[in-house]
């Protein structure tokens, strides 16, 4: 098993144990038989991230925030298929589906992406220009409700990602801003399968994403499909 893999099993049993019984969620939440088959089967990570997936599970708290090669090959492919303009991503974390995501910009594209917690800013930035990403990606530090105002024009790609009780907040925010025929991408809406439970917990995450989930598939400017990738992304495709 490796270090890291180690590390990350180490920081889900700590959360599991840590969270009221009242939160309880279904952790690992796909078979692990499963999951270990999704992760081998997929196309080889590259080195740079490689290496920025080691380093996050070796020196930042919660490293299990990070995408990884499973999600972040989808995000990739996904991106190069459309090779978008402007992306806004909202949570950074240690970069590593800002990196995916920027693999598909066409040219002179860039990516903006919002993180809340400054001790993070160094790090990205010196990362991103190190790995040849410093003209694609520009890192904007602050609360994403208050960040997104700010930047200017359309996105072609929007992935949610960060601050799950604001949810619906960032639909309404983004949808309006999201060119014809763009994707907005939202991780974890099964919530390691709180949403969908009947009774449903009353914790405001869960709430929340369950009101994305609802109003994503009640509009009729998108079509939406869950992909069941770890604890599932919503995806919708504005038309
Ligand atoms: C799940 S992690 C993002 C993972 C990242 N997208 C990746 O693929 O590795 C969520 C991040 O969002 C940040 N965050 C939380 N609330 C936020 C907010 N209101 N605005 C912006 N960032 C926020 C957290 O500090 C954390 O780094």
């Amino acid at each position: 098993m490796r270090e890291g893999q180690r590390i990350e099993e180490l920081s889900l049993k700590f959360y599991r144990y840590r969270k009221d019984m009242s939160e309880i969620q279904i952790f690992p939440f796909i078979d692990s038989r499963i999951e270990n088959y999704c992760e081998e089967n997929v196309s080889k990570e590259p080195k740079a991230l490689e290496e920025l997936d080691r380093k996050t599970h070796l020196c930042f708290v919660r490293p299990n925030m990070i995408s990884g090669n499973w999600q972040g090959t989808f995000l990739r492919m996904i991106s190069k298929m459309i090779n978008p303009k402007t992306i806004l991503e909202i949570g950074t974390f240690t970069g590593y589906a800002t990196i995916c995501l920027a693999d598909g910009l066409g040219e002179g594209g860039l990516v903006h992406t919002i993180e809340k917690d400054g001790e993070f800013e160094e790090f990205l930035n010196s990362n991103f220009q190190e790995k040849g990403y410093g003209d694609k990606i520009r890192v904007h530090i602050g609360k994403a409700l208050d960040i997104i105002p700010k930047i200017e024009g359309n996105f072609d790609i929007v992935f949610i990602d960060a601050d799950k009780a604001n949810y619906p907040e960032y639909y309404n925010l983004c949808i309006e801003r999201l060119n014809k025929g763009g994707l907005i991408i939202a991780d974890n809406i099964l919530w390691y399968g709180k949403v969908g439970l009947a009774p449903m917990p009353k914790d405001k995450e869960t709430i929340a994403i369950n009101n994305f989930n609802k109003l994503i598939t009640q509009d009729d400017r998108v079509e939406n499909v869950i992909i069941p990738i770890r604890d599932g992304l919503m995806m919708g495709r504005k038309l």
